[in-house]
């Protein structure tokens, strides 16, 4: 057995057998495994109900209701992981940043991170922060059995990005703004938030998950000489961070096709790729040593069956040669999905790959 992934008395032996981790630390594996980002919520009627007159911060701190939607993609859709419910946000929220999670626009942050001064706005997060947190996990890993809990946090940059903005930004121009124009300040900020991200993983981990992701959704906007130099070094921190639990460390991004050999290098065991790449040349560009996670375009899904059947073959073929593959979209589940049809996608890769 590799060094990642020794059983860490959370964990059954049945969940470290499991195909998504045995994908992870490229084993051989009986099926390959599959689950879907922002599979939790979205398209779901029973999320939905649940959530009926509750803002999506204050369910985010109900280990309750952070369970029930959990499960509900685990029971729907038999997929190979749970991916934790909970927000990139959620560790902003617990440190005291005033900012709300907005319906159909996202995190809106009141008064944006743009000087030194706001700066110490932004303090560590201890795990008493986010006791909610650690009370899920706990009983989420009880009712998982043998499927493995993925937590997560927002990588520095991404976070950075909705701070330093004020919200969801195309251009990410006042980010890269203070990046190219106060190189110190940006480190700092960006150190800070590696902290707090490190802290938030170490939380998730420490209560029983049995993997996680780090989700630089945006760091795409970047070119690789920009993000080897200012962000990077950042990531690499957080994945160091956690490198000492023995659980497999994923990274994703959007649009980072010019960023997989540097997002290779930031100490990941598992790279996610988008579907502007297909996965074997992905796998050129990180490098071997890595399991890759992905990659159908989410939109294929509203495509007719076999059309989509069509679509997912092509990925399984195209990641056929690869050590590890975990099967999943290239980014997060639309929120007009068809919830049936990625229950059809979920047999359809287990009952092609079955061995
Ligand atoms: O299913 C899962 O993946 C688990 C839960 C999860 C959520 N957000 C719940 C959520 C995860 C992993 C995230 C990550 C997240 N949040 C990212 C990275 C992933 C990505 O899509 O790139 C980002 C950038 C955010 C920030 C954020 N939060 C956005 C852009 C939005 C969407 C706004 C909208 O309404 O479309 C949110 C809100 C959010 N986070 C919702 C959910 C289920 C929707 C809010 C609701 O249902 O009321």
């Amino acid at each position: 057995m590799s060094a990642i992934n020794r059983p860490t008395g959370h964990q059954t032996s049945a969940t470290v057998d499991s195909a998504f981790l045995k994908a992870c630390r490229r084993e051989p594996v009986p099926h390959t495994p599959v689950w879907f980002m922002r599979q939790a919520g979205r398209s779901l009627p029973e999320y939905r109900k649940v959530r009926e007159g509750i803002a999506m911060l204050d369910s985010c701190m109900r280990p309750d209701l952070v369970t029930e939607i959990t499960l509900q993609p685990v029971r729907r859709h038999k997929v190979d992981a749970a991916i934790f419910f909970s927000d990139i946000v959620v560790p902003l929220k617990a440190i005291g940043i005033d900012l709300d999670i907005k319906p159909g626009i996202g995190p809106v942050v009141e008064q944006p991170i743009r000087s030194r001064a706001d700066l110490d706005r932004l303090r560590a997060l201890e795990p008493g922060d986010v006791e909610y947190v650690t009370e899920a996990v706990g009983m989420l890993t009880a009712e998982l059995g043998a499927t493995p809990l993925v937590g997560f946090a927002g990588a520095p940059f991404t976070l950075a990005s909705y701070l330093i903005e004020g919200g969801p930004s195309r251009n990410h121009e006042h980010t890269k703004a203070l990046m190219y124009g106060d190189p110190e300040l940006w480190a700092e900020l960006l150190d800070r938030l590696a902290g707090i991200t490190s802290a938030f993983l170490k939380v998730q981990i420490e209560a029983g998950a049995s993997a996680v992701q780090l989700f630089d959704s945006w760091a795409g906007a970047l070119s690789v000489a920009d993000y080897r130099q200012s962000v990077l070094p950042a990531s690499v921190k957080v994945f160091e961070a956690v490198a000492g639990y023995g659980v497999p460390r994923i990274h994703f991004g959007v649009g980072t096709g010019e960023l997989l050999g540097a997002m290779g290098e930031a100490g990941a065991d598992v790279v996610g790729v988008d579907w502007r790449v297909p996965m074997d040349e992905a796998a050129r560009r990180v490098g071997p040593g890595r399991a890759l996670q992905g990659n159908l375009d989410p939109a294929v899904l509203f495509a007719p069956r076999e059309a989509m059947e069509r679509k997912a073959r092509t990925v399984l073929d195209e990641a056929r040669e690869l050590p590890g593959h975990i099967f999943n979209l290239g980014h997060g589940v639309l929120p007009t999905t068809d919830p049936d049809a990625l229950t059809r996608l979920v047999e359809y890769v287990h009952t092609e790959t079955a061995v």
